[in-house]
């Protein structure tokens, strides 16, 4: 029988605030929900998901596997990963209603805004009532065929259909490209959407518990989530990444170039975490397959770790700053042939997984999620009506 992950909302007060540093801001250290789905580690650098280390599935498990963990609290036996496989790949469609959504967006348009759209197409025309597991495996095996639909449309390409036989990360790249991926890109492509699954209460998740608190629905929890997603400070940061990469160009121009953008007061995408204060365990996992993926693209890229590392060692004292999950991120994505806009949203087509467990975690027992504000505005003014003032 299945142990549906369990979050309480009697959350440990004590815990609200576990630094003496002036509060900062940005509910650091403030707990904001319980969950079982996944711990973060940030002193140990450990990453648990459902009590598995993230190093023990990163590279042994499939995505459909931990989306199975994350939904049902437990790993499936082989039974179990053929009913999900079977439930997903039943759900590979693209709608009519989102087809055409997809058709009026310019080509011009941000593909993680398109996937955006979508999903609020998509809710708009099906869904209804509560979140429920069922819509949690259509929306997840829905993501990476809108975003693939969006990237031909733009391109002047059809859709394309949806290959039975091909499993969740071998199956986005079928839809991207119109051919059989090559296997190396879909292990490290399934691998990437492994360990980036789920991550405790980061900035997009808590957004989607947020909505879902609320009463809401699945879609609207999700579209309000895809947004959070969106800024460089969370998860628009790796095609950043790339882009600082292809600006520095060589590994001989690495040092001036970070050194003048350290400078500016620039932050280095990639580098630095909230909860973090070691490295991120998922850098250190896509820091090997990257290198495994393209060695020749490997050495600039680990060049400019090492420097960056250094130089904000040096101009950031007292500030611990380490490489984060996409750094490597980009570089991977670009490996399997994706381009930098596609890097976001492939995010989102992994972090689905963690962000419906999350909904469905939050809907299991609900409480209004609301907190206070620090009131710091005037007080006991005097009225004076329009005309008198
Ligand atoms: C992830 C991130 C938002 C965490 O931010 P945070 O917990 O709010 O940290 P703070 O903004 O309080 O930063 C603390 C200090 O480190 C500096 N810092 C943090 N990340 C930095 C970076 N990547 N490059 C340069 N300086 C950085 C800040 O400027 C600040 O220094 P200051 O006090 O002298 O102004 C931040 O590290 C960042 O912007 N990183 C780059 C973007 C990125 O890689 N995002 C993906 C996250 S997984």
């Amino acid at each position: 029988m299945a142990t549906m992950p369990t979050g309480t909302n009697n959350i440990p007060q004590k815990e609200a605030t576990t630094t003496s540093k002036p509060n900062r801001g940005g509910l650091e250290g403030i707990v904001a929900a319980t969950t079982a789905l996944s711990k973060v580690e940030g002193t140990a650098g450990r990453l648990i998901y459902h009590g598995y280390n993230i190093h023990d599935v990163a590279r042994t498990t499939t995505f459909e596997e931990i989306a199975h963990l994350l939904w049902f609290g437990h790993l499936p036996n082989k039974t179990e990963l053929s009913s999900l496989k079977a439930r997903l790949v039943a759900e590979r469609t693209l709608p009519t209603t989102v087809l055409q959504t997809l058709r009026a967006l310019p080509s011009t348009t941000e593909p993680l805004d398109a996937l955006r759209t979508a999903v609020s197409a998509w809710g708009a025309a099906t869904i209804k009532g509560k979140p429920t597991i069922e819509q949690a495996i259509a929306v997840t095996a829905r993501f990476l065929v809108f975003l693939a639909a969006f990237q031909r449309l733009r391109n002047g390409l059809e859709p394309v259909e949806s290959q039975l036989e091909l499993g969740h990360a071998a199956n986005y790249l079928y839809l991207l490209n119109g051919q059989k991926p090559q296997e190396r890109h879909v292990k490290a492509l399934n691998a990437y959407l492994v360990l980036l699954a789920d991550h405790g209460m980061n900035a997009s998740t808590f957004t989607a518990r947020v909505v879902a608190s609320t009463e809401s629905d699945i879609a609207s929890a999700l579209v309000a989530a895809i947004g959070a997603l969106k800024g460089p400070l969370h998860g628009g940061a790796p095609s950043k990444v790339q882009d600082m990469l292809d600006a520095i160009g060589t590994v001989e121009q690495a040092e001036s170039w970070l050194r003048a953008a350290v400078a500016r007061g620039d932050r280095l995408m990639g580098f630095g975490h909230r909860v973090y204060k070691t490295e991120d365990p998922r850098a250190e996992e896509l820091r090997e397959l990257a290198r495994l993926a393209d060695p020749r693209e490997f050495i600039l890229a680990r060049r400019v770790e090492e420097l960056a590392l250094a130089i904000l060692e040096e101009q950031k004292p007292g500030h611990r700053l380490y490489t984060n999950v996409e750094f490597y991120s980009a570089a991977l994505l670009s490996s399997v042939g994706l381009p930098g806009d596609l890097f976001t949203p492939t995010f989102a087509v992994s972090r689905v997984a963690g962000w419906t467990a999350h909904i469905l975690e939050q809907v299991r027992n609900n409480r209004l999620i609301r907190p206070e504000a620090e009131y710091t505005g005037p007080m006991d003014l005097k009225f004076v009506p329009l005309g008198a003032r």
